[in-house]
């Protein structure tokens, strides 16, 4: 295993104290996620009874394949917990999530949940969110015309930066969802509020990567340990 999937696998292992017999869980998607999943259904083989709600087909299937019990969120619409990773993470547990390109379902997923737990290397944690693009999933009708709005409202902010859509070889991602996804780099967003609600007034944004008032708690794994950041 290298360094990099050893604190993942960390994390993951941390997270599974706050899983508790009969809980509805969220479970996200990315590698750290997947660090968990694989940690969790050996404790699923050993007894434990919990069912996942999961946010990308990517995670569904792990969980298929590794025995982990799971349900749509139409059938459990309330969750205990949700286990995800991030793509940054501020001081007030303020997050940058998309990198995978599930950030919808990871959003709805969370906010059906008391409470959301991010599990990443301490590599995450940032000052300043930003430095990671952020992610932002549109609709494919009309996103020239989506594209120029969210860069008005970016440059209202005082915010600008290459956006990049997001392709898969030579195609275009496409989200579980069947969006599409603009890679904004801003470098720095000192106000992530104020661009989170820019952002939902764009007609065309389905949603955007900036988690806010989600988080709970983080698992922030490094090779002194484990750090706890909590709201
Ligand atoms: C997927 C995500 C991931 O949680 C995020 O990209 C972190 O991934 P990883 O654990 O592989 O670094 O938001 O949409």
């Amino acid at each position: 295993m290298t360094d990099a999937a050893k604190l993942k696998t960390m994390a993951g292992e941390a997270a599974l104290g706050h899983v508790e017999d009969g809980m509805r869980l969220g479970i996200g998607t990315g590698s750290t996620a997947e660090a968990f999943v694989r940690v969790l259904a050996d404790r699923v083989h050993a007894g434990l009874d919990v069912v996942g709600v999961t946010t990308s087909d990517r995670t569904e299937a792990l969980c298929r394949e590794l025995g982990v019990p799971t349900a749509t969120l139409e059938t459990v619409p309330q969750l205990d917990l949700t286990i995800d990773g991030a793509d940054e993470v501020d001081d007030r547990l303020r997050l940058i999530k998309g990198g995978g390109g599930a950030l919808l379902r990871e959003k709805i997923v969370a906010a059906a949940s008391d409470r959301m737990l991010v599990i990443a290397d301490a590599s995450k944690k940032v000052d300043t969110l930003g430095a990671f693009p952020l992610p932002i999933e549109i609709n494919g009708f009309g996103m020239m015309a989506t594209y120029l709005a969210i860069q008005k409202a970016a440059a209202n902010l005082g915010l600008e930066g290459d956006m990049i859509l997001r392709r898969r070889g030579a195609d275009p991602f496409i989200t579980d969802s069947g969006h599409l996804i603009l890679d904004a780099s801003f470098s720095r967003i000192p106000d992530p509020e104020a661009l989170s609600q820019a952002l939902h007034q764009v007609p065309g944004v389905v949603e955007h990567g900036l988690f806010i008032g989600l988080a709970s708690e983080a698992i922030l794994a490094s090779e002194n340990g484990i750090e706890t950041l909590t709201a």
